[in-house]
């Protein structure tokens, strides 16, 4: 067993992830949560979300050393019992879209009245997304002032960013590409490599760590985060530019683009836009974030735009092909924010709907494989929700493809044709071969359009 062990406070996809992989690597983990429910849920070794993978994960510990994951409703307790205590609060978006502290700020009051009563040396670890100065001086800061006790002295500081995407978040935690350490000092960051050393073991020979000051660490996140949504928002910028000229098709431009030495094809997926909780709040809060010390961030702003815009471009591109949407029986083909999860936090599907909505249309069907539920909870009874794909496209005038499920690559033309009471299909996500679909179907796709259009 590893000779220091871990409370990891929060149990969200980071925290309940990383509790399960090293729990399961042999390292003593105590996770704390304020929800008496959840933490009875975990205590059972069951996940409160759906994660790929982690359910398993955690059957294995308790089948193999039970006293290796533990989880309690005192946060307290949880750092006085353990060595190293990484927070793992949620950063959610205010209103003004600014970013929310408070779970963090509470957690770091808790720290501090644990370390008061503390004398041995204990290292806190920030890897939640926190905006640039978080970490040193509301963490560090509020830890100080509660428990009378010196940051590189008595208790060490570090800020370690996740870049783990829900549905891979136990590969991405097992097998990350680099780990990047923010440390306070130079004890606070050798003390957090020490133990990535022995979690993470051959796997560092392809796997860099980096050290660097905290804020540098805290922007490194929103550096990912903004590049990626940004290459989507482009890539969605040139679908709107090769629908200005016949047969031009923005999966092919893409993958040109995509293969220069420079670049890499990843995340150049057009199509209906970016969702989750990740991408809008990171680049919202770290957008604000700027705005409040004076600089302008334009560039993020278009991402933003340029993503909003797509789900009404959708209802555009149908309005097109179908004339008025206003009477007719709609079917979104997707609901989740991805595939491989329910997650609905700003889904795509969520701007579509508005938009539907906004134009009159009243009539929507939606089918998604796993996020019935969370969907239902998003929407309440502004549209129906179906059992079956089937049971979606039955009677429905027109399909748009928001999600890219396995279970709608599948589909065939006479599928549309077969079920629907007209076949009026718009691939939202560029799943479906064009030439085929378009022989057989009315049929649109975003990022193309051809002469008959
Ligand atoms: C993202 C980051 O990938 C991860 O590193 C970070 O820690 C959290 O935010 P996640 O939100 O789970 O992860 O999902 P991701 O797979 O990145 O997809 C985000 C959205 O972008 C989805 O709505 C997806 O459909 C969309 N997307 C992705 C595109 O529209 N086009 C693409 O080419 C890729």
């Amino acid at each position: 067993m590893y000779k220091h062990s871990v409370s990891i406070l929060g149990t969200g996809f980071i925290g309940l992830c990383s509790a399960a992989c090293f729990a399961k690597q042999d390292i003593k983990v105590i996770a704390s949560t304020h929800n008496e429910k959840k933490a009875e849920i975990i205590k059972n070794f069951q996940s409160p979300f759906f994660e790929e993978g982690l359910e398993e994960m955690l059957q294995e510990i308790r089948n193999k050393n039970p006293e290796l994951l533990t989880c309690i409703t005192d946060p307290v307790k949880a750092v006085l019992e353990t060595d190293i205590s990484m927070i793992t609060q949620g950063t959610p978006m205010r209103e003004d879209k600014s970013i929310k502290l408070d779970y963090i700020e509470s957690t770091a009051e808790e720290i501090g009245e644990a370390l008061k009563k503390k004398d041995d040396f204990h290292l806190i670890v920030v890897r939640s997304t926190v905006v640039p100065g978080t970490t040193r001086n509301l963490v560090g800061k509020i830890i100080t002032d509660i428990s009378g006790k010196e940051p590189g002295k008595d208790f060490g500081l570090c800020m370690q960013p996740e870049f783990l995407a829900e549905g891979k978040s136990l590969e991405d935690t097992l097998y990350p590409d680099r780990i990047v350490i923010g440390e306070y000092d130079i004890k606070s960051g050798n003390m957090l490599q020490d133990f990535y050393e022995y979690f993470y073991g051959d796997h560092l020979e392809n796997c860099p760590i980096l050290r660097m000051n905290l804020e540098s660490a805290e922007l490194v996140k929103y550096g990912n985060n903004c590049l990626l949504s940004t290459k989507i928002s482009y890539a969605n910028e040139f679908a709107n530019f090769a629908e200005l000229v016949p047969n031009v098709d923005v999966v092919e431009v893409m993958k040109g683009v995509g293969l220069d030495y420079r670049l890499n094809p990843r995340f150049l997926g057009a199509g209906v836009g970016f969702g989750g909780s990740c991408f809008h709040k990171d680049v919202n809060a770290i957008k604000a974030w700027s705005k409040s010390r004076g600089y302008n961030a334009r560039l993020l702003e278009a991402v933003l735009d340029i993503n909003d815009d797509q789900a009404i471009h959708i209802v555009d591109i149908a309005e097109d092909l179908v004339g008025s949407l206003k009477d007719k029986r709609i079917t979104l083909l997707g609901l989740a924010f991805k595939p491989g999860t329910d997650d609905m936090r700003s889904a795509p599907s969520i701007r579509v709907v508005n938009e539907l909505e906004e134009r009159g249309v009243t009539n929507i069907i939606g089918y998604d494989p796993k996020a019935k539920e969370t969907a239902r909870v998003e929407f309440g009874d502004r549209i129906q929700y179906a059992d079956s794909i089937q049971e979606a496209l039955k009677n429905s005038e027109c399909a748009l493809l928001i999600t890219d499920w396995d279970d709608f690559k599948k589909l065939t033309p006479k599928d549309f044709k077969t079920h629907m009471k007209t076949p009026n299909l718009i691939d939202g996500r560029r799943i479906y071969p064009y030439e085929e679909f378009k022989a057989e179907l009315p049929f649109r796709a975003m990022g193309r359009i051809d002469f008959k259009d």
